[in-house]
């Protein structure tokens, strides 16, 4: 069911419970949030309160054990596999602590490669890695790899790769917490420069209260549940 929304992402009274043998462990407990559409929001709070989990039934990498998911004004409760893995293709790019990016394939390669997987024509994919690598100020490096690039320009490259499919929303996931605080600015103001000018919905988890403060609004999580919210830019 598709339906006009004005929030890219609703979660209502989500749970999540991890079982390991005869042990439970509850992630989220009742969780709600709204993202509006073109919103830069950031989730705060102590380790093991939840962010991750969070981000990946956002991103619908992983169903909640209970409560609605909308994404994009989709309920994607209901959906299998292959469809919700449409729906992820479709509206969301992730972007991740460790930039995960593969270390024998060139910068523009490790971009374009997300298009492949969606049967893109070679000379398409190439075109839009480079306008993606564009966007994060990396054209000049496209012939490199990751070994040779600093880890700033490694998460750009990164983004480069979450947003060449065009996603709505980007999920970035203590995107700055290997980079020194030159890098982390680079990368903040980057997300700012492209949920503005893209109007993408960006939602980043963080531990860095200076990453925090330049986000519409942060919510902050205890216990699988939003404990607090303050609104920083209207
Ligand atoms: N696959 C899993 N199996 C079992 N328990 C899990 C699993 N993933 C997460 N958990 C548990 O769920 C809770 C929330 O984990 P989550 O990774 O979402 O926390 P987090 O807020 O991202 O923490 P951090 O700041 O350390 O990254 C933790 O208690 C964690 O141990
Ligand atoms: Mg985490």
């Amino acid at each position: 069911m598709e339906t006009n929304s004005q929030y890219a992402i609703i979660l209502e009274d989500v749970w999540k419970v991890y079982r390991v043998g005869k042990t439970s462990y509850p992630a989220l407990q009742g969780l709600t949030l709204r993202v509006e559409r073109g919103e830069m929001l950031s989730v705060m709070g102590p380790s093991g309160s939840g962010k991750s989990t969070l981000l990946h039934i956002a991103g619908t990498l992983d169903r909640p054990t209970s409560g609605r998911v909308i994404i994009e004004g989709i309920d994607v409760s209901g959906l299998s596999d292959a469809e919700l893995s449409e729906v992820r293709n479709k509206h969301i790019g992730f972007v991740f602590q460790s930039f995960n990016l593969i270390n024998r394939l060139s910068a523009v390669e490790n971009v374009a490669l997300p298009l492949a997987v969606r049967g893109v024509s070679y000379e398409e994919r190439v075109e839009a890695a480079l306008n993606a690598l564009k966007l994060v100020g990396l054209d000049g490096a496209a012939g490199k790899r990751p070994t040779e690039l600093s880890g700033g320009e490694q998460q750009r490259v990164a983004i480069a790769r979450a947003l060449v499919g065009n996603p709505r929303i980007l999920l970035a996931d203590e995107p700055t917490g290997n980079l020194d605080s030159k890098n982390t600015e680079i990368i903040v103001s980057l997300l700012r420069e492209i949920n503005e000018r893209l109007g993408t919905t960006v939602v980043i988890v963080t531990h860095n209260p200076e990453v925090a403060e330049k986000c519409d609004r942060l919510v902050r999580l205890r216990d699988g549940r939003v404990e607090s919210e303050v609104v920083l830019h209207a």
